[in-house]
């Protein structure tokens, strides 16, 4: 049974005022698509993987702020003598960060250990196993009673002392878990030096949450919302650029409630962080990810329409479109409030794609509830999306509520939601045929001859080209769409 700690609401905002924006730190990794939490991803990495190289395997499950601490375990792991391999059987460490975000999302870790002990005691008998993340963090030492092949059980706050705990693991002193919340230790003790690849990278500036909505495990599971301090966040960048990094998303739970006092002695969000951090040579797109409707101020809805490094795609959820159903999620906004929001929001970047998520089913929610969604769904208008059947979490305060909607009206609704979603995702990208975008070349294409893309709203994008062309921005004359991506051909600059 998972058990969510109770946290101290106002444990919050740990803000240490800092001086210097100069030095040079680090770098970090590749993360060039738009991040679908349902599919885990791996990682490796460029070191040459000899005998005395120790290999580490990490399956990451969940968001972007999941796909950024695995890079990092890389970084941390890496003066010890780790390099990041892509399949597990011949690895000295397993480590699976999880999300637990929806029931499946958790119980795929539990399949997923259940194939690790297999291999552990097939092929490779002297395998260590770490669950790392968000399940980690929930579900603490239950993890190990369920599966006892897991030698380390480790908090998303907590993996910079991945050296100590392996250390113990092979002294074979105790339990081995970390669940603590000192998010700012964790990036205070981060190694500078990050291992990038390709030319979009996700920086971390915020993690946590405080807002608690009913349905969610966030706020439990990632602490309180923790702003860090703005001259790591700018060394970081200007070493992702020194590493040919040409994009960066910054990244929290809650990206917009980033607040922290600045170098100048004043309070800086994340307006100023974005004008800052547009500043760095070699930067030449920014994005940010993901947004609460409660946190958009004025002057990053300002800095929106300023900014042209800043691509014009904006992620902000709503969740649901009728006002009970809001209230009930604990949402903290009507519907009113987050149209009137929309409606400042392209006054300032007219050409801004608006993403969102949804839940359907959230108890309580009639047909006529879940009509509302669809009426902001047609209002709004979504270039993209991502939609979810409501999950029942057990300890948050969604799990105990009466009129829990059944799984058939569920399954009903998302398909309707989703039918609506998809044709205006399709159309959003149909829009843009005939018309000239500017495309950061990141990898060859499947076919030959063929290159692959972001386009400023982040659709994937093909064309054919010379691979020597992979790492710049390109104007691509869009030829034709589908719902998930587009082609066209290559333009003179
Ligand atoms: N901080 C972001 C969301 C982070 S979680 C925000 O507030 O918008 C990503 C998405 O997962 C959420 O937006 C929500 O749509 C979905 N989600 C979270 N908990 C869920 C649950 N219990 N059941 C179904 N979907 C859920
Ligand atoms: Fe979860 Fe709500 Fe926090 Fe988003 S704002 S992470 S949905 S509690
Ligand atoms: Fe999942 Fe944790 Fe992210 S629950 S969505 S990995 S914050």
């Amino acid at each position: 049974m998972t058990v969510l700690l109770p946290r101290d609401k106002n444990a919050s905002r740990n803000i240490k005022p800092e001086k210097s924006l100069s030095g040079l730190t680090s770098a970090d990794v590749n993360l060039n698509k738009p991040r679908d939490i349902n599919q885990p991803s791996i990682l490796s990495s460029d070191k040459k993987i000899n005998d005395k190289v120790k290999k580490v395997f990490i399956k990451t499950y969940g968001c972007q702020m999941n796909v950024y601490d695995s890079e990092r375990m890389v970084d941390v792991l890496s003066p010890i003598g780790y390099a990041a391999v892509e399949t597990p059987e011949n690895a000295d460490l397993v480590i699976l960060n999880t999300c637990h975000i929806r029931e499946k999302a958790a119980e795929k870790v539990y399949s997923e250990l259940g194939r690790i002990r297999q291999l552990k005691k097939k092929v490779n008998p002297e395998m260590k196993v770490a669950v790392a993340g968000c399940v980690a963090q929930a579900e603490g030492s239950e993890i190990k009673r369920r599966a006892p092949v897991v030698d380390m059980v480790l908090g998303p706050q907590t993996y910079h002392k991945l050296p100590e705990m392996i250390a113990k693991v092979h002294r074979n002193s105790g339990e081995v878990l970390e669940t603590d919340f000192d998010t700012l230790e964790k990036f205070d003790n981060l190694p500078e030096s990050r291992q990038v690849k390709g030319f979009s990278s996700f920086l971390t500036i915020q993690e946590g949450c405080d807002k608690f909505c009913t349905f969610c495990v966030v706020p439990y599971t990632r602490g309180a919302e923790v702003s860090r301090p703005v001259g790591q966040i700018i060394n970081e960048a200007r070493n992702l650029a020194s590493q040919g990094v040409r994009e960066i998303t910054l990244i929290g739970q809650n990206v917009d409630a980033y607040s922290i006092m600045g170098p100048n002695s004043k309070q800086w969000g994340l307006g100023e962080l974005i004008s800052h951090v547009a500043l760095i040579g070699g930067i030449d797109r920014l994005r940010f990810t993901t947004s609460h409707p409660r946190d958009m101020d004025d002057d990053l809805i300002s800095i929106l329409g300023k900014e042209p490094k800043l691509m014009p795609y904006l992620h902000l959820p709503i969740q649901a479109g009728s006002d009970k159903v809001l209230k009930a999620m604990n949402r903290g906004h009507t519907y009113e409030e987050y149209k009137t929001l929309i409606v400042k929001i392209r006054k300032s970047r007219p050409d801004i794609a608006l993403s969102g998520d949804f839940i359907v089913g959230f108890p309580g929610e009639t047909e006529s509830d879940f009509q509302q969604t669809m009426k902001c769904v047609e209002e709004i208008g979504y270039a993209s999306s991502f939609s979810f059947k409501y999950s029942v979490r057990p300890g948050t305060p969604g799990a105990s509520l009466p009129q829990q909607v059944s799984e058939d009206v569920k399954s009903d609704r998302l398909k309707r939601l989703q039918d609506l979603l998809y044709s205006q995702q399709l159309a959003f990208n149909e829009s843009l045929v005939g018309r000239t975008l500017n495309v950061l070349i990141e990898n060859v294409g499947r076919e030959e001859n063929q290159l692959f893309g972001r386009s400023p709203y982040l659709q994937g994008t093909h064309f054919n080209g010379p691979a020597d062309l992979i790492g710049q921005i390109r104007p691509v004359l869009i030829t034709k769409a589908g719902r998930n991506s587009l082609s066209g051909e290559l333009m003179q600059k």
